[in-house]
């Protein structure tokens, strides 16, 4: 039923992938940087026995990045879906909302959270992604794509240049940013040659996690999301993209952002 890797899998949008996948019957490769205290993932392999692999992965540690690739290249042989679902807003949790709150030490902590782990992952899991596509738990695979995997990174609609209209939160729009830049350098590297992957960038809508919590006040009635809202919004998106779509970024409805 094909094997997925979700990185940053402890919590929120990332645990919820974990279920959803683990539901469908997918293997699922579970990454966190502090296993022995991920409680609610720990839980839900419990639930799913032989289904989901908890690997130890802090994306800002390129040793952990690269233990990780070679245990997967060895023990799952292909990846289908890579997605990267960890960030942070800033290391205090919350954006800053003028000049006089930003330090290098916050920029450089919350782009390598962001943005230089999720492209550092690239960096080491192209070939396991290159070796899989298709199936990844239950979908049913277009022929013309049935060997193309999904590199999915979870950006955010704040990383849009052109949407901003607000400013503030400079560490987390600038990496998002940052990382959108990411996604489509990845899509035209990873889509030369014979073995393609495809690659998106993807934004969850509001959603009810522990990062959103301090700003839940601010949500219109109706407009959080679950965390299963999410997700099956996002997986609907995995599931149909093709190799058209390579470089896209998309909102949960499906709808393309400007960049
Ligand atoms: N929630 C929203 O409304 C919203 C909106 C737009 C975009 N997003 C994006 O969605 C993604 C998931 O966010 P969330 O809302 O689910 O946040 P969350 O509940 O705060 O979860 C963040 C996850 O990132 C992990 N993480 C942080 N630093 C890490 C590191 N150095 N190495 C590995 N993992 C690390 C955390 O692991 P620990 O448990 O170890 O801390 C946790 O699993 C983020 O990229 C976020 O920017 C969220």
């Amino acid at each position: 039923m094909g094997t997925a890797l979700i990185q940053g899998a402890s919590r929120g949008i990332g645990l919820q992938f974990c279920s959803t996948l683990a539901a469908r019957g997918a293997t699922v490769i579970a990454c966190c940087r502090n296993p022995s205290s991920a409680h609610q993932l720990k839980n839900l392999q419990s639930q799913h026995p032989g289904l989901i692999d908890i690997v130890q992965l802090d994306v800002t540690k390129e040793a952990d990045i690269i233990d990780a690739s070679q245990y997967v290249q060895k023990n799952h042989k292909k990846l289908d879906l890579l997605f990267n679902a960890s960030g942070i807003l800033s290391p205090t949790g919350k954006g800053e909302t003028s000049l006089r709150d930003l330090s290098f030490q916050g920029l450089q902590e919350t782009f390598a959270v962001n943005a230089f782990g999720p492209v550092m992952m690239a960096k080491h899991f192209s070939q396991t992604l290159m070796a899989g596509g298709g199936v990844i738990g239950g979908k049913v695979a277009d022929p013309k794509q049935q060997h193309t995997a999904v590199f999915a990174n979870m950006s955010a609609r704040v990383g849009s240049i052109s949407d901003n209209r607000l400013g503030g939160w400079y560490s987390y729009r600038m990496s998002k940013a940052a990382l959108n830049m990411a996604t489509k350098n990845l899509s035209l590297e990873l889509g030369r040659g014979g073995k393609k992957v495809i690659c998106i960038a993807l934004h969850p809508g509001t959603v009810d996690t522990d990062l959103s919590r301090p700003y839940h006040k601010n949500v219109p009635e109706g407009k959080l999301f679950s965390r299963q809202q999410s997700v099956d919004y996002l997986m609907a998106i995995i599931d149909r993209v093709t190799f058209v779509d390579t470089g896209k970024y998309f909102a949960w409805d499906g709808s393309e952002i400007p960049f």
